[in-house]
Protein backbone atom coordinates (compact mmCIF):
# COMPACT_ATOMS: atom_id res chain seq x y z
CA UNK A 1 0.00 0.00 0.00
CA UNK A 2 1.00 3.46 -0.58
CA UNK A 3 0.30 6.73 0.89
CA UNK A 4 -1.07 8.58 -2.77
CA UNK A 5 -4.19 8.14 -1.90
CA UNK A 6 -3.90 10.30 0.80
CA UNK A 7 -5.09 14.14 -0.25
CA UNK A 8 -1.75 15.87 -0.74
CA UNK A 9 -0.88 18.81 1.31
CA UNK A 10 -0.31 21.57 -1.15
CA UNK A 11 2.23 25.00 -0.74
CA UNK A 12 0.20 27.30 1.02
CA UNK A 13 1.48 29.90 -2.39
CA UNK A 14 3.68 29.56 -4.96
CA UNK A 15 5.56 32.28 -3.14
CA UNK A 16 6.17 30.31 -0.02
CA UNK A 17 7.28 27.39 -2.54
CA UNK A 18 9.58 30.01 -3.96
CA UNK A 19 11.18 30.92 -0.77
CA UNK A 20 11.56 27.39 0.23
CA UNK A 21 13.13 26.09 -3.06
CA UNK A 22 15.34 29.06 -3.10
CA UNK A 23 15.84 28.23 0.67
CA UNK A 24 17.13 24.93 -0.74
CA UNK A 25 19.28 26.20 -3.09
CA UNK A 26 21.15 28.78 -1.14
CA UNK A 27 23.59 27.46 1.52
CA UNK A 28 27.10 26.75 2.73
CA UNK A 29 27.34 26.43 -0.91
CA UNK A 30 26.30 29.86 -1.58
CA UNK A 31 28.23 31.68 1.29
CA UNK A 32 30.97 29.43 1.95
CA UNK A 33 32.25 27.17 -1.15
CA UNK A 34 31.38 29.66 -3.80
CA UNK A 35 33.36 32.63 -2.42
CA UNK A 36 36.64 30.16 -1.90
CA UNK A 37 36.24 28.70 -5.20
CA UNK A 38 35.84 32.01 -6.97
CA UNK A 39 38.74 33.27 -5.14
CA UNK A 40 41.02 30.10 -6.06
CA UNK A 41 40.16 30.34 -9.72
CA UNK A 42 40.87 33.78 -10.03
CA UNK A 43 37.42 35.52 -9.94
CA UNK A 44 35.66 37.61 -13.21
CA UNK A 45 36.22 34.98 -15.76
CA UNK A 46 35.64 31.95 -13.58
CA UNK A 47 32.20 34.15 -12.12
CA UNK A 48 31.02 34.65 -15.88
CA UNK A 49 31.63 30.81 -16.51
CA UNK A 50 29.73 30.14 -13.19
CA UNK A 51 26.72 32.14 -14.55
CA UNK A 52 26.77 30.16 -18.31
CA UNK A 53 26.75 27.08 -16.66
CA UNK A 54 23.74 27.80 -14.03
CA UNK A 55 21.96 29.11 -17.32
CA UNK A 56 22.74 26.75 -19.75
CA UNK A 57 23.09 23.79 -17.19
CA UNK A 58 21.41 24.04 -14.25
CA UNK A 59 17.94 25.98 -15.16
CA UNK A 60 17.09 23.66 -17.66
CA UNK A 61 17.61 20.95 -15.17
CA UNK A 62 15.93 23.06 -12.92
CA UNK A 63 12.67 23.33 -14.76
CA UNK A 64 12.91 19.23 -15.43
CA UNK A 65 13.42 18.34 -12.09
CA UNK A 66 10.02 20.86 -10.98
CA UNK A 67 8.18 19.22 -14.03
CA UNK A 68 8.77 15.41 -12.78
CA UNK A 69 7.85 16.34 -8.93
CA UNK A 70 4.60 18.30 -10.15
CA UNK A 71 3.93 15.89 -12.70
CA UNK A 72 4.06 13.01 -10.64
CA UNK A 73 2.84 14.55 -7.00
CA UNK A 74 5.29 11.49 -4.90
CA UNK A 75 8.29 11.30 -4.01
CA UNK A 76 11.49 11.45 -5.88
CA UNK A 77 11.33 7.51 -6.48
CA UNK A 78 7.32 7.72 -6.74
CA UNK A 79 6.96 9.67 -9.26
CA UNK A 80 8.83 7.45 -11.84
CA UNK A 81 6.57 4.99 -11.05
CA UNK A 82 3.60 7.08 -11.61
CA UNK A 83 5.18 8.56 -15.03
CA UNK A 84 6.22 5.23 -16.19
CA UNK A 85 5.18 2.17 -13.89
CA UNK A 86 5.91 0.75 -10.45
CA UNK A 87 9.12 -0.98 -10.41
CA UNK A 88 10.21 0.99 -13.43
CA UNK A 89 14.08 1.41 -13.94
CA UNK A 90 13.95 4.74 -14.00
CA UNK A 91 12.96 4.69 -10.12
CA UNK A 92 16.68 4.68 -9.91
CA UNK A 93 16.74 8.67 -10.68
CA UNK A 94 14.89 8.92 -7.25
CA UNK A 95 17.64 6.35 -5.47
CA UNK A 96 20.44 8.71 -6.73
CA UNK A 97 18.46 11.31 -5.33
CA UNK A 98 17.58 9.56 -1.69
CA UNK A 99 20.88 8.44 -1.49
CA UNK A 100 22.38 11.81 -2.21
CA UNK A 101 20.65 13.69 0.09
CA UNK A 102 20.80 11.00 3.10
CA UNK A 103 24.48 11.12 2.69
CA UNK A 104 24.61 14.90 1.89
CA UNK A 105 22.63 15.62 5.13
CA UNK A 106 25.00 13.81 6.90
CA UNK A 107 27.91 15.83 6.45
CA UNK A 108 26.88 19.05 5.85
CA UNK A 109 25.31 19.07 9.23
CA UNK A 110 28.92 18.96 11.06
CA UNK A 111 29.95 21.85 9.10
CA UNK A 112 26.60 23.77 9.78
CA UNK A 113 27.27 23.16 13.47
CA UNK A 114 30.18 24.77 13.62
CA UNK A 115 28.52 27.49 12.52
CA UNK A 116 26.14 27.06 15.64
CA UNK A 117 29.35 26.91 17.72
CA UNK A 118 30.48 30.73 15.94
CA UNK A 119 27.20 31.90 16.38
CA UNK A 120 27.92 30.96 20.48
CA UNK A 121 30.85 32.26 20.27
CA UNK A 122 30.42 35.53 18.31
CA UNK A 123 27.11 36.03 20.51
CA UNK A 124 29.39 35.29 24.27
CA UNK A 125 31.85 38.17 23.38
CA UNK A 126 34.40 34.96 23.37
CA UNK A 127 35.58 36.65 19.86
CA UNK A 128 36.43 40.15 21.24
CA UNK A 129 39.86 41.50 22.55
CA UNK A 130 41.74 38.17 20.69
CA UNK A 131 45.01 38.85 18.62
CA UNK A 132 44.46 37.41 14.81
CA UNK A 133 46.38 34.61 15.85
CA UNK A 134 44.81 33.50 18.27
CA UNK A 135 41.30 34.07 16.33
CA UNK A 136 42.70 32.16 13.31
CA UNK A 137 43.51 29.27 16.55
CA UNK A 138 39.66 29.02 17.59
CA UNK A 139 38.51 26.97 14.43
CA UNK A 140 41.47 24.63 15.03
CA UNK A 141 40.68 24.25 19.04
CA UNK A 142 36.98 24.02 17.79
CA UNK A 143 37.24 20.91 15.50
CA UNK A 144 39.80 19.39 16.96
CA UNK A 145 37.73 18.69 19.82
CA UNK A 146 35.23 15.75 18.92
CA UNK A 147 32.73 16.68 21.82
CA UNK A 148 32.13 19.97 20.88
CA UNK A 149 31.49 19.21 17.21
CA UNK A 150 29.22 16.34 18.09
CA UNK A 151 27.09 18.49 20.21
CA UNK A 152 26.90 21.40 17.75
CA UNK A 153 26.15 18.42 14.90
CA UNK A 154 23.47 16.68 16.73
CA UNK A 155 21.68 20.33 17.34
CA UNK A 156 21.95 21.04 13.82
CA UNK A 157 20.14 17.71 13.35
CA UNK A 158 17.55 18.17 15.86
CA UNK A 159 16.43 21.73 14.60
CA UNK A 160 16.08 19.88 11.07
CA UNK A 161 14.05 17.31 12.02
CA UNK A 162 11.97 20.11 14.27
CA UNK A 163 11.23 21.86 11.04
CA UNK A 164 10.42 18.99 9.18
CA UNK A 165 7.93 17.60 11.95
CA UNK A 166 6.13 20.61 11.18
CA UNK A 167 5.00 19.32 7.49
CA UNK A 168 5.30 21.41 4.09
CA UNK A 169 2.88 24.41 4.78
CA UNK A 170 3.52 24.70 8.98
CA UNK A 171 6.68 23.74 8.97
CA UNK A 172 9.10 23.97 5.80
CA UNK A 173 7.10 27.15 4.40
CA UNK A 174 6.60 28.93 7.25
CA UNK A 175 10.30 29.04 8.32
CA UNK A 176 11.59 29.45 4.80
CA UNK A 177 8.85 32.69 5.41
CA UNK A 178 11.12 33.95 8.43
CA UNK A 179 14.69 32.54 6.78
CA UNK A 180 14.69 33.76 3.51
CA UNK A 181 13.47 37.17 4.60
CA UNK A 182 16.36 37.30 7.42
CA UNK A 183 19.00 36.08 5.54
CA UNK A 184 18.34 38.71 2.69
CA UNK A 185 18.42 41.45 5.18
CA UNK A 186 21.52 40.08 7.21
CA UNK A 187 23.06 39.42 3.67
CA UNK A 188 22.37 43.05 2.74
CA UNK A 189 23.35 44.81 5.94
CA UNK A 190 27.09 42.79 5.44
CA UNK A 191 27.25 43.70 2.08
CA UNK A 192 26.79 47.44 2.85
CA UNK A 193 29.42 47.65 4.83
CA UNK A 194 31.81 45.41 2.94
CA UNK A 195 31.20 47.92 0.03
CA UNK A 196 32.00 50.82 1.92
CA UNK A 197 35.23 49.73 3.11
CA UNK A 198 38.19 50.04 1.10
CA UNK A 199 38.22 46.61 -0.01
CA UNK A 200 34.63 47.45 -1.37
CA UNK A 201 35.62 48.81 -5.32
CA UNK A 202 38.97 46.03 -5.89
CA UNK A 203 36.51 43.61 -4.53
CA UNK A 204 33.79 44.20 -7.38
CA UNK A 205 36.92 44.61 -9.92
CA UNK A 206 38.05 41.34 -8.50
CA UNK A 207 34.61 39.67 -9.32
CA UNK A 208 33.52 41.67 -12.84
CA UNK A 209 37.02 42.39 -14.47
CA UNK A 210 37.04 38.81 -16.85
CA UNK A 211 40.59 37.60 -17.34
CA UNK A 212 40.42 34.57 -19.28
CA UNK A 213 44.31 33.86 -18.99
CA UNK A 214 43.54 32.61 -15.87
CA UNK A 215 41.15 30.48 -16.49
CA UNK A 216 41.53 26.73 -16.40
CA UNK A 217 40.27 23.56 -17.57
CA UNK A 218 39.59 22.32 -14.30
CA UNK A 219 38.02 25.83 -13.38
CA UNK A 220 35.43 24.83 -15.92
CA UNK A 221 34.87 21.74 -14.58
CA UNK A 222 34.34 23.00 -10.84
CA UNK A 223 31.69 25.90 -12.05
CA UNK A 224 29.63 23.24 -13.89
CA UNK A 225 29.98 20.97 -10.71
CA UNK A 226 29.20 23.68 -8.58
CA UNK A 227 26.06 24.60 -10.72
CA UNK A 228 24.91 21.29 -9.59
CA UNK A 229 25.49 21.66 -5.80
CA UNK A 230 24.43 25.23 -5.92
CA UNK A 231 20.71 24.58 -7.09
CA UNK A 232 20.51 21.68 -5.31
CA UNK A 233 20.01 19.37 -7.89
CA UNK A 234 20.27 15.62 -8.70
CA UNK A 235 18.98 15.13 -5.38
CA UNK A 236 15.49 14.90 -5.16
CA UNK A 237 15.20 17.57 -3.50
CA UNK A 238 13.48 19.70 -6.55
CA UNK A 239 11.69 16.96 -7.16
CA UNK A 240 10.25 16.40 -3.86
CA UNK A 241 9.02 19.92 -3.43
CA UNK A 242 7.70 20.28 -6.64
CA UNK A 243 5.85 17.42 -5.56
CA UNK A 244 3.56 20.12 -3.25
CA UNK A 245 2.72 22.75 -5.68
CA UNK A 246 -0.40 23.07 -7.57
CA UNK A 247 -0.97 21.84 -11.15
CA UNK A 248 -1.45 25.18 -12.78
CA UNK A 249 1.99 26.66 -11.80
CA UNK A 250 4.07 28.19 -14.54
CA UNK A 251 7.33 25.72 -14.03
CA UNK A 252 9.33 27.99 -15.82
CA UNK A 253 8.71 31.22 -14.51
CA UNK A 254 9.03 29.42 -11.37
CA UNK A 255 12.64 27.64 -11.94
CA UNK A 256 13.82 31.06 -13.43
CA UNK A 257 13.18 32.88 -10.33
CA UNK A 258 14.81 30.10 -7.73
CA UNK A 259 17.93 30.35 -10.00
CA UNK A 260 18.10 34.09 -9.79
CA UNK A 261 17.76 34.48 -6.10
CA UNK A 262 20.11 31.81 -5.81
CA UNK A 263 22.42 33.38 -7.64
CA UNK A 264 21.77 37.10 -6.46
CA UNK A 265 22.88 35.72 -2.86
CA UNK A 266 26.19 33.68 -4.25
CA UNK A 267 27.04 36.59 -6.00
CA UNK A 268 26.62 38.96 -2.88
CA UNK A 269 27.93 36.46 -0.55
CA UNK A 270 31.31 36.82 -2.27
CA UNK A 271 31.82 40.53 -2.92
CA UNK A 272 30.71 40.93 0.75
CA UNK A 273 33.91 37.99 1.60
CA UNK A 274 36.26 39.66 -1.13
CA UNK A 275 35.37 43.69 0.21
CA UNK A 276 36.34 42.58 3.92
CA UNK A 277 39.65 40.21 2.88
CA UNK A 278 40.55 43.29 0.23
CA UNK A 279 40.57 46.01 3.26
CA UNK A 280 42.93 44.03 5.02
CA UNK A 281 45.12 43.03 1.82
CA UNK A 282 44.43 39.54 2.09
CA UNK A 283 44.71 37.22 -0.77
CA UNK A 284 41.27 36.05 -1.83
CA UNK A 285 42.55 32.54 -2.83
CA UNK A 286 43.20 31.46 0.98
CA UNK A 287 40.28 28.40 0.19
CA UNK A 288 37.75 26.64 2.76
CA UNK A 289 39.15 28.55 5.69
CA UNK A 290 38.24 31.61 4.49
CA UNK A 291 34.70 32.37 6.32
CA UNK A 292 36.02 30.41 9.72
CA UNK A 293 39.24 31.68 10.13
CA UNK A 294 39.55 34.59 8.04
CA UNK A 295 36.79 36.48 7.80
CA UNK A 296 36.31 36.91 11.64
CA UNK A 297 39.80 38.44 11.81
CA UNK A 298 38.94 40.82 9.36
CA UNK A 299 35.31 41.71 10.55
CA UNK A 300 36.43 41.76 14.27
CA UNK A 301 38.37 44.36 12.88
CA UNK A 302 35.80 46.96 11.89
CA UNK A 303 33.90 49.06 13.84
CA UNK A 304 31.12 47.13 15.62
CA UNK A 305 32.91 43.96 14.29
CA UNK A 306 31.60 41.78 16.93
CA UNK A 307 28.11 42.50 16.11
CA UNK A 308 29.25 42.09 12.31
CA UNK A 309 30.52 38.90 13.11
CA UNK A 310 27.51 37.51 14.93
CA UNK A 311 25.62 38.60 11.78
CA UNK A 312 27.61 36.61 9.38
CA UNK A 313 27.47 33.17 11.51
CA UNK A 314 23.64 33.65 11.98
CA UNK A 315 23.39 33.83 7.75
CA UNK A 316 25.81 31.18 7.48
CA UNK A 317 23.37 29.12 9.82
CA UNK A 318 19.87 30.10 8.87
CA UNK A 319 21.00 29.09 4.78
CA UNK A 320 22.09 25.92 6.01
CA UNK A 321 19.20 25.22 8.04
CA UNK A 322 16.96 26.31 4.62
CA UNK A 323 19.13 23.35 2.86
CA UNK A 324 19.28 21.06 5.32
CA UNK A 325 15.41 20.66 5.51
CA UNK A 326 15.18 20.70 2.27
CA UNK A 327 17.57 17.19 2.73
CA UNK A 328 15.73 15.59 4.94
CA UNK A 329 12.60 15.98 3.43
CA UNK A 330 13.19 13.52 0.53
CA UNK A 331 14.04 10.64 2.33
CA UNK A 332 10.83 11.64 4.45
CA UNK A 333 8.44 11.86 1.68
CA UNK A 334 9.98 8.96 0.26
CA UNK A 335 8.93 6.86 3.32
CA UNK A 336 5.48 8.56 3.74
CA UNK A 337 4.56 8.43 0.31
CA UNK A 338 6.14 4.78 -0.25
CA UNK A 339 5.76 2.82 2.55
CA UNK A 340 2.51 4.91 4.52
CA UNK A 341 5.00 6.03 7.61
CA UNK A 342 3.90 8.77 9.81
CA UNK A 343 6.16 11.81 9.64
CA UNK A 344 7.29 12.09 12.87
CA UNK A 345 8.59 8.74 12.63
CA UNK A 346 10.35 9.40 9.42
CA UNK A 347 11.65 12.34 10.70
CA UNK A 348 12.75 11.10 13.64
CA UNK A 349 14.19 8.34 12.68
CA UNK A 350 15.62 9.43 9.57
CA UNK A 351 17.34 12.35 11.60
CA UNK A 352 19.15 9.81 13.99
CA UNK A 353 20.67 7.53 11.42
CA UNK A 354 21.82 10.85 9.50
CA UNK A 355 23.66 12.26 12.80
CA UNK A 356 25.03 8.43 13.21
CA UNK A 357 26.26 8.30 9.88
CA UNK A 358 27.62 12.21 10.54
CA UNK A 359 29.56 10.66 13.18
CA UNK A 360 32.53 9.54 11.64
CA UNK A 361 32.33 12.98 9.44
CA UNK A 362 32.86 14.83 12.49
CA UNK A 363 35.58 12.89 13.77
CA UNK A 364 37.30 13.21 10.52
CA UNK A 365 38.59 16.59 11.73
CA UNK A 366 40.15 14.73 14.80
CA UNK A 367 40.57 11.14 16.64
CA UNK A 368 40.17 10.00 12.58
CA UNK A 369 41.84 12.73 11.06
CA UNK A 370 45.33 10.13 10.29
CA UNK A 371 41.90 7.37 8.85
CA UNK A 372 42.20 7.39 5.51
CA UNK A 373 41.14 4.36 3.90
CA UNK A 374 39.25 5.53 1.21
CA UNK A 375 41.92 6.41 -1.62
CA UNK A 376 43.88 8.62 0.92
CA UNK A 377 40.95 10.51 1.84
CA UNK A 378 39.26 11.10 5.51
CA UNK A 379 35.35 9.85 5.62
CA UNK A 380 34.02 13.15 5.49
CA UNK A 381 36.30 13.83 2.36
CA UNK A 382 35.27 10.22 1.06
CA UNK A 383 31.15 11.37 1.62
CA UNK A 384 32.11 14.95 -0.02
CA UNK A 385 33.45 13.69 -3.18
CA UNK A 386 30.30 10.90 -3.51
CA UNK A 387 27.89 13.39 -2.91
CA UNK A 388 29.31 16.74 -4.80
CA UNK A 389 31.15 15.15 -8.05
CA UNK A 390 29.02 11.64 -8.79
CA UNK A 391 25.73 10.95 -7.12
CA UNK A 392 24.57 14.83 -7.73
CA UNK A 393 25.93 15.37 -11.35
CA UNK A 394 24.84 11.58 -12.62
CA UNK A 395 21.30 11.98 -10.71
CA UNK A 396 21.14 15.67 -13.00
CA UNK A 397 22.28 13.10 -15.96
CA UNK A 398 19.56 11.08 -15.60
CA UNK A 399 16.88 13.67 -15.27
CA UNK A 400 18.05 15.58 -18.21
CA UNK A 401 17.91 12.00 -20.23
CA UNK A 402 14.57 10.73 -18.87
CA UNK A 403 12.62 14.82 -19.67
CA UNK A 404 14.92 15.20 -22.72
CA UNK A 405 14.77 11.77 -24.22
CA UNK A 406 12.72 9.61 -22.87
CA UNK A 407 9.52 11.56 -21.63
CA UNK A 408 7.00 12.26 -24.61
CA UNK A 409 7.90 15.78 -26.14
CA UNK A 410 4.29 16.82 -26.60
CA UNK A 411 3.96 15.96 -22.85
CA UNK A 412 6.79 18.71 -22.49
CA UNK A 413 4.86 20.83 -24.89
CA UNK A 414 1.29 20.51 -23.39
CA UNK A 415 2.85 21.70 -20.00
CA UNK A 416 5.31 24.21 -20.32
CA UNK A 417 4.62 26.08 -23.78
CA UNK A 418 0.74 26.79 -24.40
CA UNK A 419 1.43 29.46 -26.34
CA UNK A 420 3.00 29.94 -29.79
CA UNK A 421 5.87 32.19 -27.63
CA UNK A 422 6.50 30.05 -25.37
CA UNK A 423 6.55 26.59 -27.19
CA UNK A 424 9.71 28.17 -28.88
CA UNK A 425 11.40 28.53 -25.10
CA UNK A 426 9.76 25.16 -24.80
CA UNK A 427 12.16 24.02 -27.83
CA UNK A 428 15.11 25.47 -26.69
CA UNK A 429 15.01 24.04 -23.19
CA UNK A 430 14.69 20.85 -24.61
CA UNK A 431 17.85 21.54 -27.04
CA UNK A 432 19.68 22.29 -23.89
CA UNK A 433 18.36 19.45 -22.11
CA UNK A 434 19.15 16.84 -25.10
CA UNK A 435 22.53 17.73 -25.83
CA UNK A 436 24.46 20.68 -23.98
CA UNK A 437 23.34 19.43 -20.43
CA UNK A 438 24.49 15.33 -20.80
CA UNK A 439 27.59 16.59 -22.67
CA UNK A 440 28.70 19.03 -19.69
CA UNK A 441 27.84 16.50 -17.15
CA UNK A 442 29.43 13.32 -19.14
CA UNK A 443 32.83 15.23 -19.09
CA UNK A 444 32.88 16.49 -15.74
CA UNK A 445 31.74 13.17 -14.73
CA UNK A 446 34.84 11.43 -17.00
CA UNK A 447 37.35 14.02 -15.97
CA UNK A 448 36.67 12.59 -12.41
CA UNK A 449 37.17 9.63 -13.32
CA UNK A 450 40.89 10.34 -14.41
CA UNK A 451 40.12 9.62 -17.86
CA UNK A 452 41.94 12.79 -19.21
CA UNK A 453 44.66 12.94 -16.61
N1 LIG B 1 22.16 23.94 -2.53
C1 LIG B 1 22.68 23.69 -1.24
C2 LIG B 1 23.81 24.67 -0.96
O1 LIG B 1 24.19 25.43 -1.79
C3 LIG B 1 23.16 22.29 -1.06
C4 LIG B 1 22.18 21.24 -1.46
C5 LIG B 1 22.50 20.32 -2.44
C6 LIG B 1 20.94 21.15 -0.81
C7 LIG B 1 21.61 19.34 -2.80
C8 LIG B 1 20.04 20.16 -1.16
C9 LIG B 1 20.39 19.25 -2.15
O2 LIG B 1 24.37 24.67 0.11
Amino acid sequence: MNGSNRPRVLWASRFGFVLAAAGSAIGLGNIWKFPYITGQHGGGAFVLVYLACIALVGVPILMAELLIGRQGRRDAVGCFAVLERPGSPWMIVGWVGVAASFILLSFYAVVAGWSFDYVVMAASGALRGRSPVEIEGLFGVLVSSPGRVIFWQGVFVVATVAIVLGGVRDGIERCSRILMPALFILLLVLFGRGLMSSGGVPALRFMFQADFSALTPQALLDAVGHAFFTLSLGAGTMITYASYLDPEADLGGLALRIALLDTLMALLAALTIFSVAFTAGIEPGSGPGLVFQTLPILLLELPFGSVLALLFFLLLAFAALSSSISMLEVTVAYLVDEKSWPRWRAAGLVGIAAFLVGVPSALSFNLWQDFKPFFGRTFFEACDLLVSSYLLPLGGLLVAIYIGWVWPRRHSLAELGAGRQQQRWVHSWQLLLRYVAPAAVIIVLLNQMGVFR
